[in-house]
């Protein structure tokens, strides 16, 4: 049966919690906050409302009317006659298992998702009362703006539930990107997790600093990557003969560059030294709030020029 989200609560109200609860309240749903940290989530209220404001200015939610943020000071108050809740606490079993249990035990009936960016979720959902109805909805940072989010259900979540929690993010303007079966780092994550390793190592290995390699993906793979995932990519630098022809006279001589790549699986010291020096010295000039601000607003802007559109055929951009 299918569900019908009308209420909604966000379970942890750090950087990733705060983020949910302005695209739902942007949404136009009602929602509940809850930290388990005394006062964080009233204190978190104001700047969840003011992203909400910022989400529908923005045109970033198809909804005209926001819905009301609630902070509560326990858990049973805010999953009470929830049919959607997110979870956003700390990345950890212990952590996330517990929240698992006892919202399972306060609310059956809700749907639970988790936020997990590396953890199992057919490892989180058995502590759960009803394991069928948990899944992970990964979002991206930060979180009110970046329309991709992966879902992905365990070994005993239902089909339906995947299902309501994809309908759920299109009414939401987020774009979901649904996958077969877990793997640690769901895919984007995974794909940045390779290409930061690699970033890494050419600062450790002193072939570029860390501002030049920011600077390449900023106006070059970054740049290309807002119109072609690798895979289009591929086939557009096969020329006419397209993935074809690539596979069969460009992608063998990745060869040499795999050979040269870094494999470890710990930052070296030396990795961490240098991007941290590098680093301060190209971005020592702005707070943290102004860096939001700037990646912010060229965020909105390219959103703005691209919507979300995908090559079809007699489509044009
Ligand atoms: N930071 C990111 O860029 C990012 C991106 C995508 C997904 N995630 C995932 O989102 C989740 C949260 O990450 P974050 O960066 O917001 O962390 P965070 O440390 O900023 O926030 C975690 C919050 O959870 C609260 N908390 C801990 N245990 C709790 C409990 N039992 N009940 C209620 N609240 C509890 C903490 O007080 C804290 O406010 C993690 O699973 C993380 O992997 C993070």
């Amino acid at each position: 049966m299918k569900t019908r989200v009308s209420k909604i609560a966000c379970v942890g109200i750090g950087l990733v919690g705060r983020g949910w609860a302005s695209v739902f309240s942007g949404g136009g749903f009602d929602v509940s906050i809850f930290d388990s940290r005394k006062g964080a989530a009233k204190k978190a209220a104001p700047t969840i409302r003011k992203l909400a404001r910022f989400i529908q200015e923005n045109h970033l939610s198809p909804s005209q009317t926001l819905g009301v943020v609630r902070p509560v000071s326990t858990l049973a108050e805010a999953v009470d006659g929830c049919d959607y809740v997110q979870e956003s606490v700390f990345e950890s079993y212990g952590a996330k298992t517990k929240v698992f249990k006892d919202i399972g035990n306060l609310n059956p009936k809700t749907i639970i998702a988790s936020s997990t960016s590396s953890l199992s979720i057919s490892k989180i959902q058995t502590a759960a009362r009803n394991p069928s109805r948990c899944l992970s909805v990964h979002p991206l940072n930060p979180v009110y703006i970046m329309p991709a989010v992966e879902v992905v259900g365990g070994k005993r979540t239902s089909k339906e539930v995947v299902q309501t929690a994809c309908d759920l993010m299109v009414s939401l303007g987020k774009v979901p990107i649904r996958l077969n079966y877990e793997v640690p780092g769901h895919v984007i994550d995974r794909l940045q997790a390779a290409l930061w390793r690699e970033a890494l190592d050419l600062v450790a290995r002193g072939v570029a600093d860390a501002n030049e390699i920011d600077k390449g993906v900023a106006s070059g793979l970054g740049l290309r990557w807002a119109a072609v995932g690798p895979f289009l990519r591929a086939h557009l630098a096969g020329g006419e003969a397209g993935l074809e022809y690539y596979f069969e006279h460009i992608e063998p001589s990745h060869s040499h560059i795999w050979k040269d790549m870094a494999s470890w699986k710990r930052a070296p010291a030396t990795a961490k030294e240098r991007a941290l020096e590098s680093v301060r010295s190209f971005a020592s000039g702005m707070s943290y709030e102004e860096l939001v601000a700037w990646r912010d607003e060229l965020l909105l802007r390219l959103i703005g020029a691209k919507g979300n559109k995908q090559p079809r055929a007699g489509s044009t951009p």
